[in-house]
C-alpha cells in the first residue's frame, strides 16, 4: 500500500472533532478507578513514600515515552491494535508475529474490564448510599461495617456490576463521536474540584501531616522487589498503557496534533489526580486510627467518613460518587474499544453486536471477582484469590510485557524516518533523541530488570 494513502486516510470509526476532544477522551481513559481506588490502596499496602517515588519515576521515564509511542503507532495506521501491528510490521518489513501484541492487548482489556466493572459497580452503589444518608455522622466502625456487609452479598454486587456493564456498552454502542466525547467531557472537571475539596477537608484533620509523611517520605526499607513491580504495573494501568487503549484512541487522532504535548498533559493530569486522592485519603486513615493497608476497601472505608462529618457532606458525597462513576465509565469504554473496533473491522460485526458480545464475555468473567469478596474469598491459587490473580496477571504482567514490546517496536523496528515524521517534535534533534533513548533503552531495560528482580535473578 502506498504511504500517502495510509497517512491521509481516516479511521473507519471516525475521528475526534478536535485536539481538545482527544485529550479529554485520553485523559478520561487514564483517570479512573486506577487513580482514586487503586493508587491509594496499593500505596497503603506497599509502605507509602518509597513506593510513590518509584511510581513517579516510572510515569516519567517509561509512561510518557510509551504513551507517545502508542499514540504514534495508532495514528500512523488508523486501525484497531491488531491491524495496526499488522500494517506497521509490513511497512517496516518486520516479523509477522508482532500482531500477537494486539491480541494480548485485547485479552488484557477484557480481563481488566471484568473486575473494573465490579468495582465501578461498588461506586455506583455508593452514590445511593450517599444519597440515602448512610454516611451521616457514621463512625469508622460503622462505615467499615457498611462496606463489609455490602461486599458480602453476591447478589447486590452482581446487580451493580450488571448496571455498570450495561452503561459502558450503551456508550460504546453509540460510537466514537456521538457517544464518547459528550459523556467524557461531562464530569471530569467536577471530579477534580471535589478532590480539591476533599484535600481541604483532610487538612482540617489531625492526621494531615502524618498522611503527607506517609505519602512523601520515602522509607526504602519498605520497598521489596514485588512492590517495585506493583509500582511499575500501576504506572501502566493508570496511564492505560500496554494494551492498545491509547493506541486505539490515537488512531482516531487527526494529523496536526502534537503527540508529545498531548502525552504530557494526559500523564500530568492523571498523576495529579492520583496524588490528590492519596493526600485526601491518608490523613483520614491516620486521624481515625485506621490501617493504611486495608486493601481494596480503603477508599470506601475512608471517604464516607469525610462526607459524614464535613459541612455539606451529603451533597458532596453524592456528587463525588457520581463523578467517580463517570470517571470509571470513561475508562471502561477505552478498555473494550480495541476489541469492538477489531470485531467491526475484521469480523464485519455491527457496532451493537460487537458491544453485546464483548459486554457479555466481560460480564461473565466479572462474576469471578464478585465471588472473590464473599463465596470464594478463601479459594486461592499462589496465595491469591480470583480477583487478585486477574489483577496481578493484567497490571503486573500483561501490561508491562505489552509495554515492553511496544517500546521495542517503536524504538527498534519502526523506521526512524517514520517515527520522526509522526512525532514531529520541535527542535527536532534533542527532544527526539531523548524520546528515542527512553523508548529504545530505558523503558525496555527497566521492565526487564524489574522482572528479573521479582523472579529472584538479581
Ligand atoms: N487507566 C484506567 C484507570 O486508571 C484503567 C485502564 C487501564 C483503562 C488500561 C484502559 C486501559 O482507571
Amino acid at each position: 500500500m502506498a504511504d500517502e494513502n495510509r497517512i491521509d486516510k481516516k479511521s473507519q470509526q471516525g475521528e475526534w472533532s478536535s485536539r481538545f476532544a482527544f485529550i479529554l477522551a485520553a485523559t478520561g481513559s487514564a483517570v479512573g478507578l486506577g487513580n482514586i481506588w487503586k493508587f491509594p490502596y496499593i500505596t497503603g499496602e506497599n509502605g507509602g513514600g518509597a513506593f510513590v517515588l518509584v511510581y513517579l519515576l516510572c510515569v516519567l521515564l517509561i509512561g510518557i515515552p510509551l504513551m507517545m509511542a502508542e499514540i504514534m503507532l495508532g495514528r500512523r495506521s488508523k486501525e484497531n491494535p491488531v491491524h495496526t501491528m499488522e500494517l506497521l510490521t509490513a511497512e517496516a518489513n518486520a516479523d509477522k508475529n508482532w500482531h500477537y501484541l494486539g491480541w494480548m492487548g485485547i485479552a488484557a482489556g477484557f480481563l481488566i474490564l471484568s473486575y473494573y466493572s465490579v468495582i465501578a459497580g461498588w461506586s455506583t452503589a455508593y452514590v445511593f448510599k450517599a444519597f440515602f444518608g448512610s454516611f451521616s455522622g457514621a463512625s469508622p466502625s460503622e462505615v467499615k461495617a457498611l462496606f463489609d456487609d455490602f461486599v458480602a452479598s453476591p447478589m447486590s454486587l452482581i446487580f451493580w456490576h450488571t448496571v455498570f456493564m450495561l452503561a459502558t456498552m450503551i456508550i460504546v454502542a453509540r460510537g466514537i463521536e456521538k457517544g464518547f466525547e459528550k459523556s467524557v467531557g461531562l464530569l471530569m472537571p467536577g471530579l477534580f474540584a471535589l478532590m480539591i475539596l476533599l484535600v481541604g477537608y483532610a487538612m482540617t484533620t489531625d492526621g494531615y501531616f502524618k498522611g503527607l509523611d506517609f505519602l512523601f517520605k520515602p522509607d526504602f526499607s519498605k520497598l521489596t522487589a514485588d512492590s517495585v513491580l506493583v509500582a511499575m504495573g500501576q504506572a501502566f494501568f493508570s496511564l492505560s498503557l500496554g494494551m492498545g487503549a491509547i493506541m486505539c484512541y490515537g488512531s482516531y487522532l487527526p494529523k496536526d496534533v502534537s503527540i508529545a504535548k498531548a502525552s504530557m498533559i494526559i500523564a500530568g493530569a492523571d498523576t495529579v489526580v492520583a496524588l490528590l486522592a492519596g493526600i485526601a485519603i491518608f490523613p483520614i486513615v491516620f486521624s481515625n486510627g485506621l490501617e493504611p493497608n486495608s486493601g481494596p476497601g480503603l477508599v470506601f472505608e475512608t471517604l464516607p467518613l469525610a462526607f459524614g462529618n464535613m459541612f455539606g457532606g451529603w451533597l458532596f458525597g453524592v456528587l463525588f460518587f457520581i463523578a467517580l462513576v463517570f470517571a470509571a465509565l470513561s475508562s471502561s469504554i477505552s478498555l473494550v474499544e480495541p476489541a469492538v473496533a477489531w470485531l467491526i473491522e475484521n469480523k464485519g460485526f455491527s457496532r451493537e453486536k460487537a458491544c453485546l458480545w464483548s459486554g457479555l464475555v466481560a460480564w461473565v468473567l466479572g462474576l469471578g471477582t464478585v465471588f472473590s469478596f464473599n463465596a470464594w474469598k478463601n479459594v486461592k491459587l499462589f496465595e491469591r484469590n480470583f480477583f487478585e490473580l486477574i489483577d496481578y496477571l493484567t497490571a503486573n504482567l500483561m501490561l508491562p510485557i505489552g509495554g515492553f514490546c511496544i517500546a521495542v517496536f517503536a524504538g527498534w523496528i519502526m523506521k526512524q524516518e517514520h517515527s520522526k515524521e509522526e512525532l514531529d517534535l520541535p527542535g527536532e534533534h534533542l527532544s527526539f533523541q531523548v524520546w528515542k533513548f527512553l523508548v529504545s533503552y530505558i523503558a525496555p531495560a527497566a521492565v526487564f530488570l524489574v522482572f528479573l528482580n521479582v523472579v529472584g535473578v538479581l
